[in-house]
């Protein structure tokens, strides 16, 4: 994807006689959002401080070719880590490329002075609760060193299990004082304006320009009963397929107070393929409700069409998906904004400037250095968009100014694939745990997409596509496997059962598969239990331990049966072995733990240090024997 851009820096002594001031090219790496609102944040900043606005352009990585780095003068890098320590979708390409030309260095194979004559800063998104924080940036930032690059600031890493509006904050003011002293950037003559002004005049908020539309004009428009972005061919993030829904069904038990759907995705006439372990993105839609409450919070009947356009004034503003074309209000706010989630400070400024008198007052108290323990506590009550909507009613932005910088875009949400395309190879099934939970407001908050798919009715269509992973079976079938999969994390489990049991069928000889699943209570939450037991039973899988949680009274979890069963999981585990061991669930407990279990039973058998078995493991892991699909 992508291809070049247009750049008209000074490119090889070829002399742009219309511009010869400092241009700087600000890239972001995002799965959720974040990232992308830092880099639009950044730019309008440094258009406040050093002038001319279009100096500064804001690129997902995905559009940027790697290759032309070294022709940059001035970068800034919004890295999110994703996972288990990896890059975003959108980064994918780039880090990789990095990571390689940073090796290659190492190597004397490649030019260790590439970056030369490149300044940059990174600023890192992450979450300390994970087991990699900000692993990416962390990466990237010593790559750019590594090739020669100028470090301008020091790397940022924000905290999103804190507060990464405030580590932002303090490596901007960094970077700020820097550039002051440098002559990278010629200061504006406009005077200091320091970082965000808290509060934000109406007109320097980003909007698009609305075109309200009616009668003929209006005909045709995409809305929520339009089956809008449907292809059968290509089918990527950009143009998902409409796949239907052929079966839906509830996995926990009438006594369980939580939820569990079991989602199949009917995905023929599609060129859609897969791979067992492989993601399906899901793009959801807010409810009927939702979507009312906020058309009504605005001000306009949901009926209303009309258009967005990047205004003139501002060609780097990122398009909507549906800027350009006719879209009823209705459709806009059910497929493209995030209503539901906690609201973002930038979010709140942009919404201040549509402020008046006590609503005003109240806002800018909330947003300003004295109140930010007030701020801190009334935003822990989840605050998401349309609550804060609806308890300023007199506020009501324009269209523009909602769609431009108010609102964060509805993010895809992805699922790992519970089914095998060898069983069924139109067919995408989904294990998706719904999200309920009671917020300090007394607002339910439901998990935006896992209702979205828990409401359907079978026959319904939702858009879909495939993203492929690493997370694979061994290549050689005689390899021993080892699964952990507490909870949800059986997901793509299931899938590579299915397609044992299909290999099986075919004659082929599998190695031994041990299975270590975890959920609260035998009769509730065991999901898939006879089909789990009676793989058990046929041999595709040798031998299952299940934990029950709740059902005793102590907490019996996978890594307890994992430290009983020791001496099954030390022989693959081994450094010259064959074995691979696979973990997928929860990133920020369970994975570390089990994480720690598999070095003590290294230690153990192999009779090394805590760091010798951290080094077999990560030699396993390097090596594609070791694979973790965690979140
Ligand atoms: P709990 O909710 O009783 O603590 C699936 O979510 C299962 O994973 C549940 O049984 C849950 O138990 C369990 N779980 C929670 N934290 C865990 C951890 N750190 N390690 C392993 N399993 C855990």
């Amino acid at each position: 994807p992508g291809g070049g851009r247009k750049t008209s820096v000074v490119v090889n002594g070829e002399a742009n006689t219309e511009d010869t001031r400092q241009k700087a090219l600000i890239l972001f790496g995002t799965q959720t959002g974040t990232a992308e609102r830092f880099s639009k944040q950044l730019k309008s900043e440094l258009a406040a401080r050093y002038g001319d606005g279009n100096r500064y352009e804001v690129l997902d990585m995905e559009e940027f070719k790697a290759e032309e780095l070294h022709k940059e003068k001035l970068v800034f890098f919004m890295m999110a880590t994703y996972g288990d320590g990896e890059p975003t979708d959108n980064a994918a390409d780039f880090y990789g490329w990095l990571v390689k030309a940073s090796s290659d260095a190492d190597k004397g194979i490649g030019n260790g002075k590439l970056l030369e004559g490149v300044s940059f800063g990174v600023f890192g998104l992450g979450n300390k609760q994970y087991e990699h924080f900000c692993a990416v940036g962390k990466r990237v930032h010593k790559a750019l060193v590594n090739l020669g690059a100028n470090a301008l600031v020091h790397r940022g890493d924000g905290d999103d299990d804190e507060d990464i509006e405030a580590d932002f904050e303090s490596w901007r003011t960094e970077l700020y004082a820097a550039l002051d002293k440098s002559d990278v950037l010629a200061k504006s003559s406009a005077g200091d304006p320091g970082v965000t002004q808290i509060v934000a005049a109406a007109e320097t908020v980003a909007s698009y320009q609305v075109e309200i539309l009616t009668g003929a004009d209006a005909a045709g428009a995409e809305d929520v009963t339009t089956d809008a972005p449907v292809s059968g061919n290509g089918t990527s993030i950009h143009s998902p397929f409409l796949a239907r829904i052929s079966a839906l069904r509830e996995l926990h038990t009438p006594q369980s107070d939580r939820s569990c759907v079991h989602v199949e995705l009917d995905v023929s006439g599609s060129d859609i393929a897969y791979e067992a372990g492989d993601h399906v993105g899901i793009m959801p839609e807010n409810g009927r409700e939702v979507v009312e409450r906020a058309a009504a919070a605005l001000g306009y009947p949901q009926e209303t069409v009309f258009r967005l356009r990047v205004p003139e004034g501002n060609p780097q503003m990122m398009a909507q998906p549906f800027a350009g074309g006719a879209i009823t209000l209705r459709a806009a706010l059910a497929r493209y904004a995030d209503l539901l989630s906690p609201v973002s400070k930038p979010a709140l400024q942009a919404l201040s400037a549509f402020a008046n008198g006590e609503d005003a007052a109240r806002l800018h108290w909330l947003l300003s250095p004295e109140g930010a323990a007030e701020y801190k506590a009334w935003h822990q009550q989840s605050r998401c968009l349309l609550e804060v909507l609806e308890e300023f009613p007199n506020i009501k932005p324009p269209l523009g100014a909602f769609f431009g910088s108010i609102m964060q875009r509805l993010q895809t949400r992805f699922y790992s694939i519970s089914s095998s395309p060898l069983q069924h190879p139109k067919s995408i099934h989904v294990t998706c745990a719904v999200v309920l939970e009671t917020t300090v407001t007394g607002r339910v908050h439901e998990g935006i997409a896992s209702y979205f798919l828990k409401q359907k009715a079978p026959g319904a269509r939702v858009p879909v596509f495939v993203r492929h992973s690493s997370f694979r079976l061994p290549r050689d079938p005689a390899a021993p496997i080892i699964m952990v999969g507490p909870g949800t994390g059986l997901a793509p489990f299931r899938g590579f059962l299915q397609e044992r049991a299909a290999l099986i069928a075919k004659g082929t000889k599998l190695g031994p598969a041990y299975l270590f699943f975890g959920c609260r209570k035998r009769a509730q939450d065991y999901i898939y239990q006879e089909e789990l037991e009676a793989f058990a039973r046929d041999g595709t899988l040798t031998k299952l331990f299940v934990a029950f949680s709740r059902d005793g009274t102590i907490k019996d979890y996978v890594q307890h049966h994992m430290a009983r069963e020791a001496d099954l999981i030390a022989p693959v585990l081994r450094d010259d072995g064959p074995g691979y061991f696979y973990v997928c669930g929860d990133a920020k407990h369970m994975a570390k733990d089990v994480a720690r279990t598999a070095v003590a039973i290294v230690e153990k058998a192999e009779g090394v240090s805590t760091g010798q078995a951290e080094a077999i493991l990560k030699r396993m892991s390097d090596a594609g024997r070791i694979q973790k699909d965690v979140w």
